[in-house]
């Protein structure tokens, strides 16, 4: 067959003289760009890939375009960082040249298998607008920090039977004495699912079947699956496309779940003890765990399909989540902002105790800053963020209901209006506490210490803010600048 064409599929190596640099200049003037959230300099970011601690640093990949902020030709860009905080740019890290990734070296996770870290990918192939096959491939990176592509790729010639050309993803980890890959996929049908293969060695790897997810949930094609142990419980995550909203989760084009329960790999099934949105916000999907010292992180990217930004036309688009810590509380799962994002913190810009009464906080031009409330009890709260004569996102908490929302209707920027312009959650007990991480044009919210995060990309007008806080009882909060991270 022959492979399908269209001027998006081509790799930074076929860059015309002086084009990156055009595009670096043009995204660098962007106001919106963020300071401590991973961006790309250039192009289109979208999942995070590959996460590892690994040779005593943090390493971040992630799917990246470079020619502007549509999806296109994808590649693995790199960053590091030895504390989380800090992060320092590398040279692309998978560059897709090869036949069995002639459309992009698509969205992978990574292991550590002896003194190397096996980053695995998938090679995307097309072979027309909708006509596609998928490669399952490694690239390892060694001590020294260089990158090669795996000698014998791709580790995986095609899909299974019974699967369309959209199997991708592959997670892997190491379980009773085998090493597993799990790998998004769509049906014959049409319908989503995961299907898992399992190696001796990380390398020769043999089709086990579909993983059983007693879920009743379907949708087009699940993507992204992420499994890990916490805390003696299995958990699954995975980005299932095409479900529909229920309640109040799942209100986004498309969503990102968790599962509770327990993976059984002999018999391939997941037994689901509960299952929820992982993040409660309009901007967030194909989230990656790994773990790190002890514990278990999770970044997510801050975006989902194909949406247009203000920022288009500077050519770049999206950034990550901050990173997370995951904490199991039974079947739920809570995200903390990890700890350290406190090396970012800058100087204090504001401080102090209110009662239940409205207090404005002047926040003059600060565009990177965070936000933490401490409330004496749970009382209706308020919160107007970006807020000026002109606009204002807004964060409710009605204290009869329990229920928490977001409301972006009221920026001058409104984006993806047709999937609703507020998100809600309904809290387990009341409202103790709020923490908000604003850059530049995203906004990541914090309920009592991450039993619900909102996560909203926004693209405030440049003029002087306030934070107005509208408190039903006592609280203290305290504001503090940003320091750049990357
Ligand atoms: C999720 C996703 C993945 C794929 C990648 C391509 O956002 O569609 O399934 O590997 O993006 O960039």
């Amino acid at each position: 067959m022959t492979r399908y064409f269209e001027p998006k599929y081509r790799t930074i190596l076929e860059a015309e003289e002086g084009e990156l640099e055009a595009l670096q200049q043009q995204s660098a003037q962007d106001e919106w760009k963020p300071s401590f959230h991973i961006h790309p300099q250039y192009g289109l970011l979208n999942d995070p890939n590959g996460l590892a601690w690994f040779n005593g640093e943090y390493h971040v990949f992630y799917q990246w375009y470079p020619y502007g902020a549509y999806h296109g030709m994808k590649h693995w860009a790199h960053v590091s960082s030895k504390d989380l905080a800090q992060f320092k740019r590398h040279d692309t890290a998978i560059i897709p040249t090869e036949d069995y990734e002639s459309h992009g070296a698509y969205s992978g996770a990574s292991l550590q298998v002896g003194e190397e870290l096996y980053l695995y990918y998938t090679g995307n192939v097309k072979y027309g607008p909708v006509e596609r096959d998928a490669h399952q491939c490694l690239a390892i990176m060694n001590q020294d920090g260089e990158i090669r592509k795996y000698e014998h790729n791709p580790l995986i010639k095609g899909v299974p039977e019974g699967y369309t050309g959209h199997v991708r993803d592959p997670k892997v980890f190491e379980k009773n004495g085998h090493y597993y890959m799990l790998l998004g996929a769509q049906r014959m049908d049409e319908t989503g699912a995961i299907i898992v293969y399992r190696s001796p060695d990380a390398l020769d790897w043999t089709f086990m079947g579909e993983l059983d997810v007693r879920i009743n949930l379907s949708g087009y094609m699940w993507e992204c699956p992420d499994y890990f142990e916490l805390d003696g419980k299995d958990f699954l995550i995975f980005s299932p496309q095409g479900i529909e909203p229920e309640g109040e989760d799942f209100h986004n084009v498309f969503n990102t779940i968790y599962v509770a329960g327990e993976l059984d790999t002999d018999s391939l099934t997941f037994q689901v003890d509960e299952y929820h949105e992982l993040d409660k916000g309009f901007d967030f999907y194909a989230p990656q765990s790994f773990e790190a010292e002890g514990k278990r992180l999770l970044y997510g990217w801050a975006g989902v399909g194909e949406v247009d930004f203000p920022t288009d036309e500077n050519k770049w688009a999206h950034c990550l989540t901050l990173p997370r810590e995951l904490v199991r509380k039974g079947n739920r799962l809570h995200q903390r902002p990890d700890r350290s994002l406190d090396l970012l913190n800058g100087s204090e810009v504001a401080a102090g105790d209110m009662s239940s009464g409205k207090s404005e906080i002047d926040l003059g031009t600060i565009k990177a800053w965070r936000g933490e409330l401490d409330l004496a009890d749970s009382a209706d709260t308020k919160l107007k963020l970006f807020h000026s004569a002109e606009e204002s996102l807004n964060l409710t908490f009605d204290h009869a209901s329990k229920k928490v929302s977001i409301d972006r209707s009221r920026m001058h920027h409104v984006t993806e209006p047709q999937f609703g312009t507020s998100r809600e959650v309904t809290l387990n007990e009341g409202l103790r506490k709020i923490e908000v991480f604003i850059d530049h044009s995203i906004a990541e919210i914090f309920i009592n210490d991450g039993e619900a995060v909102f996560t909203c990309r926004v693209f405030p007008l440049s003029e002087e803010k306030e934070l107005a806080i509208e408190a039903g009882a006592d609280l203290t909060y305290r504001i503090t600048a940003m320091n750049r991270g990357i």
